[in-house]
């Protein structure tokens, strides 16, 4: 199963129900991006407005914590109504963080920077619900694929599957669209995020089923194409 969560980034921050509202039947997660100015040079969403969301969609609100210090936060997060958060594995005190956030009552993820190898978030394999894979620099919507992530996706697949962690959600995050999902799901990642590709759309909702299509022609065990052969009489031609 392939799902796909709208990155709230790229939608209308003047009118972010509306724009939940777009993609509320095709979608299977909210994708919500907090930025604190710090770990990356943008600042974004806080519990306020996870709270303000929560009022309008009963869709797993999926927040990516992009904040040196995530632990202060999760709590708040929490309260306001956010069903997972993910934390960089770059900020440092991952366990912990993870437990934390999983002693609250949410899914606990963990995310990885482009440039961040897979033996940083190997150890965490156990002890997470979703791992993220960036492929851009995180920070803003609208960059382009890193391709050059793929690789670690595969990883990431196969660690999760030697160990038969079979509920652990593998995301990716970054320049996701009809044209570069199949790369990712192809590598093993089963949840895509798509911020400008949804909210730049003209029918967000299509888009998000276009990406899904688009990705879903990849996972395996999917029965190849049935090939209709023309029936011939016999003796024709
Ligand atoms: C980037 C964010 C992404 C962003 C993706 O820092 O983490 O979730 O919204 O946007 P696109 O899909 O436009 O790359
Ligand atoms: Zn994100």
């Amino acid at each position: 199963m392939l799902r796909i969560a709208p990155s709230v980034l790229s939608a209308d921050f003047g009118a972010l129900a509306e724009a939940v509202g777009e993609v509320a039947s095709e979608a299977d997660w909210l994708h919500v991006d907090v930025m604190d100015g710090h770990f990356v040079p943008n600042l974004t969403i806080g519990p306020p407005v996870v709270r303000s969301l929560r009022r309008h969609t009963g869709l797993f609100l999926d927040c990516h914590l992009m904040v040196t210090d995530p632990g202060g936060l999760l709590e708040a997060f929490r309260d306001a109504g956010a069903d997972g958060c993910t934390v960089h594995v770059e900020v440092g005190d991952t366990a912990r963080l993870l437990a934390r956030a999983r002693s609250l009552g949410m899914r606990a993820g963990v995310a990885v920077n482009p440039e961040t190898p897979f033996e940083a978030v190997e150890p965490f394999l156990g002890q997470v619900d979703l791992v993220l894979c960036m492929t851009v620099h995180p920070g803003f919507g609208g960059q382009r694929f890193m391709e050059e992530v793929v690789p670690k996706i595969a990883l990431v697949r196969r660690a999760l599957d030697e160990a038969r962690l079979v509920d652990v959600v593998l995301q990716v995050d970054g320049g996701i669209d009809e044209q570069t999902a199949p790369a990712v799901v192809a590598a093993g990642a089963r949840m895509l995020v798509a911020g400008s590709a949804v909210f730049g759309a003209e029918r967000p909702w299509e888009a998000v089923a276009a990406i899904r299509r688009a990705g879903a022609a990849v996972l395996p065990g999917r029965a190849a194409p049935e090939v209709r052969v023309a029936r011939r009489s016999p003796g024709a031609g």
